[in-house]
């Protein structure tokens, strides 16, 4: 029976692009209790103000749908020191993720061409092909996965893209292109959506995001998240930030009341602490330089770049490291069917406590 008939007789067919399409799966399932290397979310947990609001939170806010208008100003007015935005340049969504799914609904177009790089975060390409995009791929270069531009450019040229998304530092390989070049590609292609998912920013430190001018700089949307330095992962908020002409179009395919009202109560009391998501970006960056430090003694390959997470090719195969790694208590995440990477795993930086307890371990297993 061919692929497109063997939903004959059985259930209803789902939507032509929806039939071949593989789903995007990740081994989410038994985490809790052991130390978590292997999503990059927030290691410890978000701030003790986040836990209060969610206690505190009123019976009203639960039986009566979410309100946003709170949440949103303090985006606009606090989210960046130096710089605030105009309540219209703001989306809200249950995740990055939902705001990546989201952008593609509203942007994606049948037999266009979706831009990106590759290795990237894999959630992009269903995003993609639901739409019935067709998916042009540039690799990193060399070694130190560095951002292929000449290519980049060149497939701009050639297959003019609808969509294009870079992963900016790149998840897994930490590649960074710079704020100069994003503008650079902006300014020269007025008909592409450009989408900077720019999650793993903070722990290296060049966002697009205080300098750009929505009004002037139509075509770029930025993606943040809760997830990886807030620790709100499990109650899922994301922002997109971009013209006002976008981001409501953008609105239009989201549904009115998608963001929960923990999640926002959660959000407003994250944002209040920034502070603490500062802290913990520094100590994240303090085991960075520990770790890498130890693995540089090492005669193995590794890949530190932007990203609170880093690449290495064990000694072992690395299905065979990462359920070792497991039954001692520790996930990090193999890199299997990843392009020009599949031989290596992807392991998250936590805090300094953290990473120590890793270091034992993967050099008991691995050296
Ligand atoms: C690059 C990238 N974008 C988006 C997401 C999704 O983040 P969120 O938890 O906000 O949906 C992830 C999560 O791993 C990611 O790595």
């Amino acid at each position: 029976m061919s692929k497109s008939n063997q939903f004959n007789n059985s259930i209803p067919e789902p939507n032509e692009y929806i039939k071949n399409l593989k789903s995007y799966s990740a081994p989410l399932e038994n985490r809790r209790n052991l130390l978590r290397l292997d999503f990059n979310e927030n290691t410890i947990g978000p701030s003790q103000k986040v836990f209060n609001a969610i206690k505190n939170i009123k019976i009203n806010e639960i039986s009566i749908y979410p309100e946003y208008d709170l949440l949103k100003n303090k985006v606009c007015l606090e989210y960046l020191k130096n710089r605030n935005f105009d309540i219209d340049e703001i989306g809200i969504f249950n995740g990055a993720d939902a705001a990546i799914n989201a952008i593609c609904k509203a942007f994606g177009e049948k037999n266009k061409v979706f831009l990106t790089t590759n290795p990237t975060f894999g959630y992009y390409f269903p995003c993609a092909e639901m739409h019935g995009m067709i998916i042009k791929c540039c690799s990193y270069i060399g070694n130190n996965f560095k951002f292929p531009l000449e290519n980049f450019f060149e497939s701009i040229q050639k297959y003019k893209p609808k969509l294009i998304f870079i992963c900016n530092p790149n998840n897994p390989t930490g590649s960074v292109i710079s704020a100069e070049k994003i503008m650079e590609i902006a300014n020269k292609n007025k008909k592409s959506l450009i989408v900077i998912d720019e999650l793993y920013e903070k722990f290296y430190g060049d966002s697009l995001l205080p300098i750009i001018d929505f009004k002037k700089t139509k075509n770029i949307v930025i993606i943040h998240s809760l997830s990886k330095t807030a620790g709100l992962a499990g109650l899922r908020v994301g922002f997109a930030f971009g013209n006002e002409q976008i981001i409501k179009q953008i609105n239009k395919v989201t549904g009115p009341y998608d963001v929960n009202s923990f999640a926002v109560a959660a959000a407003n009391a994250a944002l209040d602490d920034k502070e603490y998501i500062d802290n913990y970006v520094l100590k994240v960056k303090e085991a960075r330089n520990w770790i890498q430090e130890k693995f540089e003694s090492l005669d193995i390959r590794y890949n530190f770049n932007g990203g609170n997470y880093f690449l290495i090719w064990p000694n072992k195969e690395p299905q065979v490291l990462e359920k070792e790694m497991k039954d001692n208590g520790i996930l990090i995440r193999n890199m299997q069917n990843k392009k020009d990477i599949d031989q290596s795993v992807r392991v998250s930086i936590g805090v300094m406590e953290q990473m120590k307890i890793f270091w034992k371990i993967y050099k008991k297993l691995d050296q």
